[in-house]
């Protein structure tokens, strides 16, 4: 809550755009990067480029930042989205480890990246589609 009793964001909280773009560029690039993401890192094109920028969109509009992300692409689904890639538990735990390292690098406020840290935590959960 802010001093006026109105709900902050965590889009506000974290820092607004310019922060989601550090988080995001920091995520591809240990993905790009880490052994442990190889299984990951081979279900998306050769050029990130793309994907980093839906990412952003889609973090904006889903942190309470502006609906970058609905205005070109409907109702995200995310869930269906990914249903053409095998999603089980080594999968999350390598994309949250990407995350992770990503929010301890980008997001200075302890409490909000905490939170955000949860939030996307359930997020990569409920994306498995595999047992
Ligand atoms: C849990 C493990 C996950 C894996 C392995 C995974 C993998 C992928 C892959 C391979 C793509 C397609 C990329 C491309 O088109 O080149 C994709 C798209 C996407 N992912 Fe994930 N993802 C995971 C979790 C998540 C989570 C938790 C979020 C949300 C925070 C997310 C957000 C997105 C978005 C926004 C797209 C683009 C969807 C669109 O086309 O509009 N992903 N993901």
């Amino acid at each position: 809550m802010s001093e006026s009793g109105v709900a902050v964001s965590i889009f506000e909280r974290i820092g607004g755009s310019a922060t989601i773009d550090c988080l995001v560029e920091r995520f591809y690039e240990r993905m790009d990067t880490l052994a442990e993401a190889r299984a990951i890192r081979v279900m998306h094109e050769a050029d990130l480029g793309a994907i980093k920028d839906v990412l952003k969109r889609y973090l904006t509009e889903w942190t309470g930042g502006p609906k970058l992300y609905s205005v070109e692409k409907g109702h995200p689904r995310l869930r269906q989205r990914h249903f053409g890639f095998a999603i089980g538990d080594a999968e999350r735990d390598a994309w949250l480890l990407c995350m992770r390292g990503a929010l301890e690098e980008t997001v200075a406020d302890a409490a909000a990246r905490q939170d955000l840290d949860k939030a996307l935590s359930g997020l990569a959960d409920w994306m498995r589609n595999r047992p």
